[in-house]
């Protein structure tokens, strides 16, 4: 059974509520690691959707989606606030983000997924494909899955 979390929301690139999701993504992909977004970084975000999930006006959750193609979706950035993981809300992003890459005709999705976070993403029908790589220092896979 679905838990009953708090509805996703789709926020325009370049609004506020935007950059609070890129604050809120800086905070807990990019400066455990003593790091913060390069321009480079978030370069695809403008032809990205960007979702959001907030409880009491604090973000809880976010994921980005982008169309590589008319049929391959890419699940990007995808992150649960500590206290919240571990509860499947990570699930239910993915979730909506695939529902929404569908919609869009999407027949495939892949993401570049952290090592550690692997078993998440395969509980959740995702694949390995290919050699690890590095990126932002830290080990990868690419994964995909059929939509
Ligand atoms: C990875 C992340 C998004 C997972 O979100 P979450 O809300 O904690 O995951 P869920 O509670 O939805 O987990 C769904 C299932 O995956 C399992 N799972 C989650 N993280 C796991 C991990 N690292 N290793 C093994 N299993 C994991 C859960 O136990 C659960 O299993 P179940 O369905 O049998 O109960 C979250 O830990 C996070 O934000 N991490 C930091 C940012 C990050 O690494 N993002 C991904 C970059 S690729």
């Amino acid at each position: 059974m679905t838990p009953a979390f708090p509805p996703i929301r789709a926020v325009a690139y370049g609004s506020a509520e935007y950059q609070r999701i890129v604050t809120f993504r800086e905070t807990w992909l990019r400066r455990p690691m003593g790091q913060v977004f390069t321009p480079e970084q978030l370069a695809p975000d403008a032809d990205s959707m960007h979702y959001l999930c907030e409880e009491n006006e604090a973000i809880i959750g976010c994921v980005l989606l982008r169309m590589e193609s008319a049929e391959l979706a890419r699940l990007r950035q995808l992150v649960v606030a500590p206290d919240w993981r571990g509860r499947g809300l990570g699930a239910y992003l993915t979730r909506h983000v695939e529902a929404e890459a569908r919609a869009r005709g999407a027949r495939s999705m892949i993401l570049a997924g952290r090592d550690y976070a692997i078993p998440f993403y395969e509980k959740l029908g995702y694949r390995v494909e290919g050699e690890g790589f590095l990126s932002v220092g830290i080990p990868h896979h690419t994964m995909v899955k059929s939509l």
